[in-house]
């Protein structure tokens, strides 16, 4: 996501534009085209750094320096490998005065899936659950629908849109049968690739999750209906190494994953510390019983100095819901 103003020399808005999507002008190309002849001695104010490779003649880099711009104000640079810095240098070679960094950490968070895929390769992972109040995201007998209200539900299902994947256990698929598809009302609502992660492959041809855009991530050889089974590395027990399967996610330009449950699959993408953000919907019911799962299953941490802390705290209220989402703190010396 990145936009684009410039200023004419007196300080008056001249141009604006954004990036519309893949193959559209970047938005420093529309706002120039827009200033036309405004833009010479000019500022331009940008979110991210002007490229250099040739998406198109000229690339953007070269395009603010013919534009006559004097100033470039930029938050942050383009992470990708093809840039990274480049566009900085050639804006300065030709002596254009660059700023860089204003606004650095919202622009870095608007874009925090390109970011986290540029720098590590893989993407970013949003863990989501719905609890009740006293942190049961079922009951004892396995039932979790409704846990959370219609608002939150309907938040739920724009974040599917927004992601380029949904993830979920197998037993999930097993226990509530789900769709995983963004049922929005409007159009250009995006369908995520649909992931289910799957070992032994367990899964039904009958499950609703299986169709087209679908991939059943397992250890094993197959065939499942129209879906695709990707066979990957396993774990010491047998199961889906899912570093390996977030490497391949990223490989395939999966930027943004919304991991869904259930309790197992969420405390096995913390445990490997592949989680970078929660959402968790908060219902006022109290459900209660020894047996009924919490939002994260796994061992879990022995010692509360372990316990994985999140920082820049959201809270909304969602009908009567609370919808509570915070960045995850890696803990790196564990
Ligand atoms: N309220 C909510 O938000 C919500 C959301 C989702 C689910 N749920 C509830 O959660 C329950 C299901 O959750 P669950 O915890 O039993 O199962 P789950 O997390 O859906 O699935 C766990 C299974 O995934 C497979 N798996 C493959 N690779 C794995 C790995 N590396 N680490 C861990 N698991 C791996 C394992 O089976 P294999 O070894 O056979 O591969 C494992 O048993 C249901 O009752 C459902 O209704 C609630």
């Amino acid at each position: 996501m990145v936009g684009a103003v410039v200023l004419d020399r007196e300080g008056h808005i001249a141009g604006e534009g954004y990036h519309k999507g893949p193959g559209q002008p970047h938005a420093e190309q529309e706002a120039l085209a827009q200033a036309g002849e405004s833009a010479k001695g000019g500022t331009l104010y940008i979110n991210l750094e002007p490229c250099t490779h040739a998406h198109r003649t000229p690339n953007c880099a070269d395009a603010v320096i013919e534009s006559g711009i004097y100033r470039t104000v930029i938050s942050m640079t383009d992470p990708d490998e093809r840039v990274r810095g480049a566009g900085v240098k050639a804006l300065e070679s030709a002596r254009v005065r660059v700023d860089v960094g204003m606004h650095e950490d919202r622009a870095m968070r608007l874009n925090e899936f390109y970011v986290k895929h540029r720098l590590t390769g893989r993407p970013f992972v949003t863990a989501k659950f719905a609890m009740s109040l006293d942190g049961k995201i079922a009951t004892r007998t396995g039932e979790s629908r409704w846990i959370s209200g219609e608002e939150s539900r309907l938040h739920a299902h724009r974040l599917r849109h927004q992601h380029d994947a949904v993830l979920v256990g197998i037993n999930t698929v097993i226990t509530d049968n789900p769709e995983l598809t963004a049922r929005l009302d409007g159009e250009g609502v995006r369908q995520p690739l649909r992931i289910v992660v799957d070992s032994q492959l367990r899964i039904r041809q009958s499950a609703r999750v299986v169709g087209p855009n679908t991939v059943i991530a397992t250890t094993r050889g197959g065939r499942v209906g129209l879906a695709e089974v990707v066979k990957l590395p396993a774990t010491g027990d047998g199961r889906v190494s899912l570093p390996d399967l977030m490497d391949e996610l990223g490989r395939r330009n999966v930027i943004s994953v919304l991991v869904e449950g259930g309790a197992e699959i969420h405390a096995a993408m913390l445990s490997e510390q592949l989680v970078d953000k929660v959402f968790a919907y908060v219902g006022p019911k109290l459900i209660g019983g020894r047996e009924a799962p919490g939002p994260l299953g796994g061992k879990g941490v022995e010692r509360l100095a372990e316990a994985t802390g999140l920082h820049d705290l959201d809270v909304t209220r969602l009908g009567d819901d609370f919808l509570i989402s915070g960045y995850v703190n890696v803990h790196r010396d564990r």
